[in-house]
């Protein structure tokens, strides 16, 4: 029984199996059964460039001629109802509730550059992509996969059609059944002591993404089960954090999909040699090791048991998978019930994004939005700017999900593109960016298109919301002009200091305005902009769900790391490289 796995210390993958679920749960009902999984062969693409859209030609035209008179202060002086035009408001389809305010007026827009920008979505054959995605269809062509991040939430009715898919309630069962057992106190470590400590080791999506949400919903969390998230291979990461650990009551989640990389498992071996110098027997390692991951030869080899691994596909991406067994930290954190509605409100999003018409469909709108001011002003960067101190990991996590999804040069076709994919995605929270870079964003030279993201009520009762986030994107939009700033200087000034003081304004944002910042708002808003991303690379015809760059970043460390110790060993570099090495070699020991 499932009591009796907890009290071993190991829990069992065969609960499911076995159909011997928690009594009383349903949640593996809500998955419908999958279509019978088979084999889908790699979606073909056009191979088209999106610069070969009639659309895109015309919005080219339409730049050239229209860009200088996309005035905001006019555009507003022309439309009192620009506000009204150009948001929406979101409303959850299903599960719980969920709205949010999207404003996009104060965009250099008019309705036939939206409706250009969606006929370039048309002609790119979005909903198409878009439904292959959801039935399963394996349009990662390049690794020949499914793309499924939504079969992890799929707490409605579409029907997919892919292996494990069928297995995600099952996994879902595990992670409800061995999270309510370590916060609860059931769960013991080897000595009999309760866990309080977790420690996730992960890189990039198998780190980020439980990060960002542990921090987003930090105002749910067990304040008695402290988390630590482990990423960087330099070593000091590891140290600094087993510092902070009892291995009596530390739980150590490796967590990596293919378990092979190299950060991940440097510093679980480091971890489990610094838990095993208390423990000594290897015995112990299944009462304080889990495994998040895809690859369970690897787990089993590494010493956790089958019955510790938590089990995904490879139809999720790294960067997609915090939904996944990669959730567990959050699950840990914040409770499963909180972690459930989390994928919830991502599920309601699937669901608008799926069923909702181009024009008011909310990731197509930020998707083209960003078209415009990447592919046609020449901006280089998109700023994330949540106004709340939860979400101070949100442009973080982002940008791993949009520029490692669509930083490619290539089409899924294989020609070079003509024009630029991903932009560059940064930001900070507010106000603190305000006082540093928002300079720039206000008198620089460039355009930096940003996203203002702002809780309405208070999360915290105990501390009210102070400043919400109205004044920068006005004074970005509308600027203060030299008649104003003379005007408000009065006379006797010198010239360079009036015109120190002028901002020229027509500076793009977006706000989303939300309630507060609940698992399921936040799930909502996680999925919006992950499917941002997917329309726009389907636009720019590029494969937004490898990362070819990374990996052969990964194989070069691997080639390097075999050469360091010998000087006679360092073959097949550059002499840059090569020096640099030999260098390394002569001097470390100094
Ligand atoms: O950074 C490249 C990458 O492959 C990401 O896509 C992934 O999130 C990360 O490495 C970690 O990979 P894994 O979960 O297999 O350890």
């Amino acid at each position: 029984s499932s009591s009796a796995c907890l009290r071993t210390g190991a829990l069992c993958r065969s609960w499911d199996s076995q159909g011997n679920l928690h009594p009383g749960l349903s949640l593996y009902k809500l998955y419908p059964s999958s279509l019978p999984s088979y084999h889908h062969p790699p979606t073909t693409m056009s191979g088209k460039l999106a610069s070969e859209y009639p659309a895109w030609k015309k919005l080219q035209e339409i730049y050239a001629s229209e860009h200088s008179r996309l005035i905001l202060r006019d555009l507003f002086a022309q439309d009192p109802a620009r506000f009204s035009h150009f948001s929406k408001e979101y409303t959850s389809p299903s599960g719980p509730d969920v709205t949010f305010l999207l404003d996009y007026s104060k965009n250099l827009i008019t309705q036939p550059i939206v409706d250009s920008l969606l006929a370039l979505v048309r002609e790119a054959q979005v909903e198409t992509f878009r439904d292959k995605m959801f039935a399963g269809e394996h349009i990662n062509t390049s690794e020949d996969r499914a793309v499924l991040h939504v079969a992890l939430r799929n707490f409605g009715d579409f029907k997919i059609a892919e292996a494990g898919t069928d297995e995600v309630g099952g996994v879902l069962e595990h992670m409800k059944v061995f999270s309510n057992a370590v916060r609860s106190g059931e769960w013991k470590g080897y000595t009999g002591k309760t866990i309080d400590t977790i420690v996730n080791i992960g890189i990039g999506g198998s780190d980020l993404g439980p990060v960002m949400v542990t921090e987003a919903l930090k105002a749910y969390s067990k304040r008695d089960l402290t988390a630590h998230f482990v990423s960087n291979i330099d070593g000091t990461h590891i140290a600094e954090t087993l510092k902070l650990c009892n291995p009596e009551t530390t739980l150590f989640i490796i967590a990596s999909k293919t378990f092979t990389t190299q950060e991940t498992i440097t510093n679980a071996e480091s971890a489990r040699d610094w838990f095993l110098a208390t423990a000594g027997d290897k015995e112990h390692v299944a009462k304080h090791f889990v495994a998040l991951s895809t690859n369970t030869a690897a787990v089993t080899s590494f010493g956790i048991a089958k019955e510790n691994m938590f089990q995904f596909w490879d139809w999720v991406g790294g960067r997609y998978s915090l939904w996944s067994a990669i959730g567990l930290s959050i699950a840990l954190v914040i409770g499963y019930d909180n972690f459930e509605e989390l994928l919830k409100g991502a599920h309601g999003m699937d669901e608008h994004f799926l069923k909702t018409p181009l024009e008011n469909n909310l990731p197509v709108i930020l998707a083209i939005l960003g078209i415009w001011y990447n592919d046609f002003y020449g901006a280089q960067t998109h700023a994330l700017l949540p106004y709340d101190q939860y979400l101070h990991k949100f442009a973080d996590y982002f940008q791993q999900g949009d520029m490692e999804s669509n930083g490619k040069t290539v089409t899924k076709g294989g020609q070079r593109v003509d024009y630029q994919t991903g932009p560059i995605i940064w930001g900070a929270a507010g106000t603190n960016g305000q006082h540093s870079f928002y300079q720039l964003v206000h008198q620089g030279t460039k355009l930096i298109p940003a996203d203002f993201l702002a809780p309405r009520d208070d999360t915290q009762p105990d501390c009210p919301l102070q400043a919400p986030p109205y004044p920068p994107p006005e004074a970005l939009a509308f600027g203060k002009t030299e008649e104003e700033v003379r005007k408000e200087l009065g006379p006797g000034q010198t010239e360079a200091l009036y015109k120190s003081k002028v901002f020229e304004g027509n500076k793009p944002s977006n706000s989303l305005l939300f309630p507060k910042l609940t698992p399921a708002t936040l799930g909502a808003l996680i999925a919006l902009y992950e499917h941002k991303i997917f329309v726009q690379g389907v636009v720019w015809g590029i494969n937004s769900f490898d990362q070819m760059g990374v990996e052969l970043g990964k194989v070069l460390a691997k080639n390097i790391l075999a050469q360091l110790e010998t000087p006679a060993d360092v073959k097949g570099h550059d002499s840059s490289t090569t020096g640099l090495i030999h260098y390394y070699q002569k001097h470390r020991k100094e």
